[in-house]
């Protein structure tokens, strides 16, 4: 398992145990954390499961495919340099200990 802190706006944290393979979008899902609304059931659709990755982890990631760029443009006033939507971002080993922020309204 692969511990993940979700940080809402507020600064509140969640710290959830993940599956390595799910969707940080899933994940999230499973331990009831508030902010990720995941509208489109992960279909990079709808941009309510936006997260800002630390900038390690978002540099040793594949880059956004173009239709998730797309989503992201979206979200404009929030959107960060390591803004990804969490339905796109695969939950591995290597994240364990990670935090992740949940950009505002
Ligand atoms: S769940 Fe809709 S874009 Fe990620």
């Amino acid at each position: 398992m692969t511990k993940i802190t979700f940080v809402q706006p507020s600064g509140v944290e969640a710290t959830v145990e993940a599956t390595s393979g799910l969707s940080l979008m899933e994940a999230a899902l499973h331990n009831g954390v508030e902010g990720i609304l995941a509208e489109c059931n992960g279909a990079a659709a709808c941009a309510t499961c936006h997260v800002v990755l630390p900038k390690a982890v978002y540099d040793r990631l594949d880059a956004p495919e173009d239709h998730e760029e797309d989503m992201l443009d979206f979200t404009e006033a929030e959107r960060q340099p390591c803004s990804r939507l969490s339905c796109q971002v695969r939950v591995s080993d290597d994240m364990d200990g990670m935090v992740v922020h949940i950009p505002g309204e």
